[in-house]
């Protein structure tokens, strides 16, 4: 199968072809991946609580990112491979640069950060020197603190509207795909159609161009609580390449997610 790019994903989105995604840390899980389908990778700071068992994203550090990122390259065949930027360490545009450009050199083709409307600086920054952002949205995880728990965003019609304006600020920074965590079903829905580049949601209902799931949550091997927007794939005696098929399967055929993953 031919490498998926950058350019893949905006065509999938135009032919209206979901976008599968699932994170992985290391080179084993990413192997199967490829062979299952599945078209992009997440090496996302989801690594904190699940391989580290951290509570929270906060600790890990940018070296722990590329540490798993150089891991699921030397996995990976063709899909697409996003690392995360960790917390604090794109606070500022040249500190976002300088910590994007090891994330690249250890194997990503493009950074997720999260954040807003302030993110737009640094978008252009990264953008201008070659480097494909991906801006997460809603819940972002390392403002847990900020936001007093892991709680749905965009549920008020001023949040809505914020987020629609954020969004749009931040493609127009040159941002090339959004990522949407925790947000009504109904909003995933607008925000998907409004923007021009592909939309990734988890628990952000079936109308984003593409899904994600984190991968020991998709396993049933979360050791903590398990989120509403979550399904365990290996299930009805599936093996792990398998349970990766079936995801690939159920997204791709609007079967995952169901009403029952969304929120109002
Ligand atoms: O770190 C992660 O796994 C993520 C996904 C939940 C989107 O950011
Ligand atoms: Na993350």
């Amino acid at each position: 199968t031919k490498p998926v790019t950058l350019s893949t994903l905006k065509q999938m989105k135009l032919d209206k072809d979901k976008i599968t995604m699932l994170t992985s840390y290391d080179a084993s899980f990413t192997n199967v991946m490829n062979v299952a389908g599945v078209e992009c990778i997440l090496v996302g700071d989801s690594l904190g609580m699940v391989i580290q068992g951290q509570d929270s994203t906060l600790p890990v550090t940018i070296e722990d990112m590329c540490y798993h990122t150089a891991a699921v390259k030397r996995g990976n065949t063709n899909a697409f491979i996003i690392s995360d930027m960790s917390f604090m360490s794109f606070s500022k545009p040249e500190q976002a640069l300088d910590n994007a450009a090891k994330l690249m050199q250890a194997g990503a083709s493009m950074v997720k950060l999260e954040g807003g409307s302030w993110l737009a600086d640094t978008i252009k920054l990264l953008s201008q020197r070659g480097i494909p952002v991906c801006a997460h949205l809603g819940l972002t995880p390392q403002s847990v603190h900020k936001f007093g728990g892991y709680r749905v965003q965009g549920k008020s019609q001023e949040a809505a509207d914020l987020l629609m304006e954020e969004s749009l600020e931040l493609v127009a920074a040159g941002a090339d795909i959004l990522l949407y965590e925790c947000i009504p079903t109904e909003l995933g829905k607008k925000l998907s159609e409004a923007v021009p580049v592909p939309t990734i949601g988890i628990g952000a209902g079936p109308h984003t161009d593409g899904q994600v799931l984190v991968l020991h949550d998709m396993l049933g091997i979360n050791l903590g609580h398990i989120p509403k927007f979550v399904k365990n794939f290996l299930t009805d005696g599936r093996n792990i390449t398998q349970a990766f098929e079936a995801y690939v399967d159920e997204v791709k055929t609007l079967t995952f997610p169901g009403n029952e993953h969304g929120f109002k």
